[in-house]
């Protein structure tokens, strides 16, 4: 692979680095035997198949057969390239990666999104430098404070500080040679209609740096002093921001949230920083949008599948809205959650400067799960009347229908029953009529399955390969018996000759291979096998061997018969005494009769 990284660097990182706290960062594992589990970030499951292996350094998802090593799983799930995997990766163990005297090509293949990201984190800079120079930023700073910030909460999430100017950052940047061009790209700067030059896009406001998990800053929201609108103003979608792909705060949230078992998700960035003020630092907020299926994606890697998720609102109103729309995302994503309507409209910012944390968790502890909050709703809004039961059914059906557990489902419908006092099979009939318009959809299972569903011969070349992941000890007797050179599936046959060159006993060598196989169908199944539980002793490594000698040279002898009867065929009678010696010398050697 092209790229600007010294070999030895990359060595040093991989000595460094574990998978499990990289995987860690994103999917809550369990040891399970040699192995971690997980659910798989790669596609939506509800029985954990992701595999992660800390002796080999490899994961593998036997769901979706995505499969690789620190830096493919890094890339995979940020999106990244190399490169960018690779210093992410740097940056959380201290490690610099000297990659600062690139040549002017190599500058050239620096990936888009991480010029991007950098060009987001000089900005970040400059504006943090803005808000901390009292010259600047005393208003600013002023405004922070006075909404309740300290010190300590500005400079952790780094907020900064726009000045009142149409160029503040644009000259900025223009002594650090970023080009405009690259700024508009980054959504830093906006061209002016005229055609003739550029304008700052974040002026006179409070910025709020957004981050994703490996600390790259992706994108701002900025906030007025005063009252003019918009009140926020966020970073236009780029290709490294978008709202529903993203939560603030999350760089700050996954390690609190992860040891809580439970994250909060609110509305408003001031809500996420009153939160971690209050101790309450497992918090992430939305930006402006419902929830999606990433967003559920991320909140289960933070907490996991039995995780606790709370969506905090300031209305009911709003955490019904809410609820509806994203009850079939969260039960597609197989994640629980609860819906927090905090009291008579605060958000949790101003709720944990009135009443404070205790009476917050206070409130957590009485928060009902989605449909139960639904029903609830539906009923207060409704009431009991004749007609009120018929609205609330028609109201919560698309609800009940969306539920995947069917037992979970079926209570649900006994309790909506109880309390409307309606026969059972007639909600049920209802639903029928609902799933039957919807057509459900199933939950997909992402990502390209490379099926191996190996004939003998191949299950046992695999099975080798594993072997030589496993118990490199074997490397020598496998190669000794030339059993690789027989091997029928060639990109078998490469990956074992990787394994043999790159050196028998390297525990991380199936690390790594991964890097070295271009195919990505062959990268996961490296992945695979060496996260496959392989528990031969010497002698059930010798009788596999033994198996794949034996039916090599069965299919030595069937191809030598067939090559007989094609010599008598075309009456070939030099080819065939070659041939008929050649199955004397084999018969001698006693391999024919075997
Ligand atoms: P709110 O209007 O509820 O404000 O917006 P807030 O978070 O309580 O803000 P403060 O406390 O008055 O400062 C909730 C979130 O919706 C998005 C922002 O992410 C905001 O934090 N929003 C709101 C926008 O993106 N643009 C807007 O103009 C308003
Ligand atoms: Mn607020």
């Amino acid at each position: 692979m092209a790229h600007s990284i010294p070999d030895d660097t990359i060595r040093r990182i991989k000595n460094a680095a574990n998978i499990v706290d990289i995987v860690s960062e994103h999917v809550v594992l369990k040891k399970a035997g040699r192995n971690h589990l997980g659910l798989c970030p790669f596609h939506v499951e509800k029985t954990p198949s992701f595999t992660v292996n800390a002796e080999k350094q490899i994961f593998y998802c036997f769901g979706c057969h995505t499969g690789g090593n620190i830096f493919s799983f890094v890339m995979q799930k940020e999106g990244v390239s190399f490169p960018d995997a690779v210093r992410a990766i740097a940056g959380r163990y201290g490690i610099d990666v000297p990659a600062r005297h690139l040549t002017a090509a190599q500058k050239e293949q620096l990936s888009d999104n991480e010029r991007l990201c950098r060009i987001n984190e000089e900005a970040m800079r400059y504006y943090q430098r803005m808000l901390l120079d009292a010259r600047h930023g005393q208003k600013a700073m002023n405004y922070l404070l006075g909404r309740g910030m300290t010190r300590e909460v500005i400079e952790g999430y780094q907020l900064g500080f726009a000045p009142a100017r149409w160029d503040g950052l644009l000259r900025h940047c223009q002594d650090k040679k970023i080009s405009a061009e690259w700024l508009v790209k980054a959504g830093l700067v906006i061209p002016r209609k005229e055609g003739n030059g550029h304008y700052d896009r974040f002026r006179d406001r409070v910025l709020f740096p957004i981050a994703n998990l490996s600390q790259q800053v992706i994108g701002f929201g900025g906030r007025v002093m005063g009252d003019d609108l918009p009140k926020y103003l966020n970073s236009p979608e780029t290709p490294v921001y978008n709202k529903r792909r993203c939560l603030y705060g999350i760089h700050k949230a996954n390690r609190p949230a992860r040891a809580a078992g439970r994250v909060y998700v609110v509305e408003g960035y001031f809500d996420v920083l009153a939160m971690h003020l209050h101790g309450l630092d497992n918090t992430v907020a939305t930006l402006g949008t419902a929830l999606t299926p990433d967003h559920v994606q991320l909140l289960k890697g933070m907490v996991g599948q039995a995780g606790q998720v709370y969506l905090v609102f300031d209305s009911d109103q709003a955490g019904i809205k809410a609820a509806q729309r994203s009850v079939t995302v969260f039960e597609q994503g197989f994640l629980d959650a609860r819906i927090l309507v905090l009291k008579s409209g605060h958000d949790p910012d101003t709720f944990l400067r009135e009443f404070g944390p205790d009476d917050f968790l206070k409130s957590a502890d009485k928060a009902l799960g989605m449909i139960p909050f639904i029903i609830d709703a539906a009923i207060t809004t409704h009431g009991l009347t004749l007609q009120g039961k018929v609205k609330v059914v028609s109201e919560v059906q698309d609800a009940l229908v969306a539920v995947q557990d069917s037992v979970a489902r079926t209570l649900y419908i006994k309790e909506l029953s109880e309390r409307l006092q309606i026969d059972e099979s007639a909600i049920l009939d209802k639903m029928r009529h609902v799933s039957g318009q919807h057509q459900r959809q199933a939950p997909s299972a992402a990502g390209p399955a490379v099926v191996f569903a190996p004939a003998d011969g191949r299950r046992l070349e695999q099975q080798i390969v594993a072997m030589m992941l496993c118990y490199p000890l074997m490397i020598p007797e496998i190669v000794g018996r030339n059993l690789t050179e027989c091997f029928e599936d060639l990109n078998l046959k490469e990956i074992a000759k990787m394994i043999v060159e790159r050196g028998a006993g390297e525990q991380e060598s199936a690390a790594d291979i991964v890097s070295l196989v271009d195919d990505p169908a062959y990268r996961n199944l490296v992945a695979q096998l060496a996260v496959s539980d392989c528990h031969w002793d010497r002698q059930g490594c010798e009788r596999i061997l033994a198996q794949f000698e034996m039916r090599n040279q069965r299919r030595g002898r069937e191809d030598l018969q067939r090559q007989i009867e094609e010599a008598e065929k075309n009456n070939d009678i030099d080819l065939l005494s070659r041939l008929l010696k050649t199955k004397q010398r084999q018969a001698g050697k006693g391999l024919i009769n075997l």
